[in-house]
């Protein structure tokens, strides 16, 4: 694979991902930077989530999960036995299919990561940071008169949108969102996107979708995955309109699903 990017947030080399004896993601190398929002796409169980989970080490929660291949975040083995994992996982946030807002209030919600990181000395500070993170992620006019309700009272988009914040919150440098919209209608979907455009330039944003038209809109640059391969990666535009491999010619033009 060409390198695309002069300033790489992360990269990935030769990443192989197994279940058991089953592999899972075949070889995989990719680099994604601050710049860009990159688009996982691929047909249901090529391994999209898989890989994305190898980013902040999500897959070490899975028993049977083996990773093999480097990964890195500027340029430190995320795999290394010195890594934090907490830590980690605060600079690589991540956002799921299903919104998983705590059943705590909207305020503690996104003030919980910030306190047990211990970013916030006192309840001013971490005023401040609770409104910024709801602000960034869109929903702050919408909740700041009632910080004190349940998160999970929220619509299924305010309560995405609540999950955004809370990982905004413990500042991270990698935002992961895995189909951040399945389970929202047009109009929560519209704002999530809309909110991946501000976000972008500040994190490094890797989004999969399964929704083409979704990465069409939100990504400059997408990677196509097939069984567990990686098999094209490169400009939005080019790949939605000039796809060099067959197999993404195939699945672009809705050939299989
Ligand atoms: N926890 C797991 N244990 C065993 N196999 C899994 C697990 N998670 C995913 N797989 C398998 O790995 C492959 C890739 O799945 P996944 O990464 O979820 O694909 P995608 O996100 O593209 O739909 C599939 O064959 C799936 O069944
Ligand atoms: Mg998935």
């Amino acid at each position: 694979m060409e390198q695309m990017t002069e300033k790489s947030k992360m990269t990935a080399r030769n990443v192989s991902v197994f279940y058991g004896d089953k592999r899972a993601i075949d070889n995989v190398s990719i680099d994604v930077d601050m710049e860009n929002v990159t688009a996982f796409i691929g047909p249901s169980g090529c391994g999209k989530s898989t890989f994305l989970r190898t980013l902040n080490r999500m897959n070490d929660t899975v028993a049977s999960a083996r990773v093999e291949g480097e990964i890195t975040l500027d340029g430190e083995d995320i795999y290394a036995s010195s890594m934090d994992v907490v830590q980690l996982r605060a600079r690589v946030g991540m956002v799921f299919q299903k919104p998983n807002p705590f059943p705590k209030s909207i305020y503690e919600n996104v003030a919980y990561g910030p306190r047990i990181h211990g970013l916030a000395s006192n309840k001013a500070d971490m005023d401040v940071i609770v409104e910024q993170s709801l602000r960034k992620a869109g929903l702050w006019d919408e909740v700041k008169d009632r910080l004190s309700d349940s998160g999970t009272a929220l619509s299924g988009g305010q309560q995405q949108r609540l999950c955004i914040a809370r990982a905004i919150a413990v500042d991270p440098e990698v935002i992961l969102m895995d189909e951040p919209c399945s389970a929202l209608d047009p109009i929560a979907t519209a704002k999530i996107e809309e909110l991946i455009h501000e976000l972008r330039g500040r994190y490094a944003i890797v989004i999969v979708t399964h929704n083409m038209q979704q990465a069409a809109r939100v990504s400059q640059r997408t990677a196509f995955f097939h069984l567990g391969n990686l098999v094209e990666y490169g400009e939005t535009s080019e790949i939605f309109t000039n796809p060099r491999q067959e197999r993404t010619k195939d699945y672009i033009t809705g050939r299989y699903g």
